[in-house]
């Protein structure tokens, strides 16, 4: 069992998938707080429908973001997180979180990254003509979308592709690789590798499952 404290910034559909997860006995996992940096969140109302406690801080009223992640710690630390999703979250965390939760951060874009980092994966993706596109759960580290990959699921581009209906393609492999990753995790199945030179990445390794 790991305590989940969820980021979001939009319609939680990553939340809802998480949700579902742990209702259908998928993933062993508590969530203890929903924090939105956007009171219209449509994943506070997600949480709220749940149970779960769902919380606005908005990053307009602090001075700056690292004054802004402290106090999200705080509400985090207050329910007792052990691991935090980023589902859909716009705001760029700064050391303030990752020192509190180092590689305990965990991120979803829609891309198979390092290609097409930041936002509008989908779009990107299409832009440059990929003929594979898909999603990607990584530990957040201090760039944007570099931390250490921990599973990606793909999908194909066609022809007739606009944007939309990529994006929906990749969000149905979003709602599955993450509550499935995070069900890794509760097992104490992922493992980050050090690097073995300065200037190499760290690397993430999946135990096999122990059919326990
Ligand atoms: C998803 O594509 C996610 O990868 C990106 O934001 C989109 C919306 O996520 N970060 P959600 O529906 O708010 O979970």
């Amino acid at each position: 069992m790991i305590t989940l404290g969820v980021l979001v910034s939009g319609g939680g559909t990553n939340l809802q998938a998480i949700l579902d997860a742990i209702a259908a006995g998928r993933l062993d996992a508590k969530v203890a707080v929903v924090v939105s940096n956007v009171a219209s969140a449509g994943g506070l109302a997600r949480a709220r429908a749940a149970g779960v406690p769902a919380l606005t801080i908005d990053h307009r009223a602090f001075p700056d973001r690292a004054a802004f992640d402290a106090a999200v710690v705080a509400a985090l630390r207050e329910h007792g997180v052990d691991v935090v999703v980023l589902a859909g979250f716009m705001r760029v965390v700064t050391a303030t979180l990752l020192d509190a939760f180092p590689m305990r951060v965990v991120n979803i874009h829609p891309a198979l990254l390092p290609a097409f980092p930041g936002i509008h994966g989908p779009r990107q993706a299409l832009a440059y003509g990929v003929k594979v596109a898909g999603c990607t759960v990584h530990f957040v580290d201090a760039g944007t979308d570099t931390g250490p990959v921990i599973a990606q699921a793909a999908v194909p581009v066609r022809d007739d592709d606009d944007e939309g209906r990529l994006a929906a393609r990749i969000l149905e492999q979003e709602h599955a690789l993450l509550p499935r990753v995070l069900q890794w995790m509760s097992e104490g199945r992922v493992r980050v590798v050090p690097p073995d030179a300065p200037g190499d990445r760290a690397r993430v390794t999946v135990e096999e499952d122990r059919g326990t």
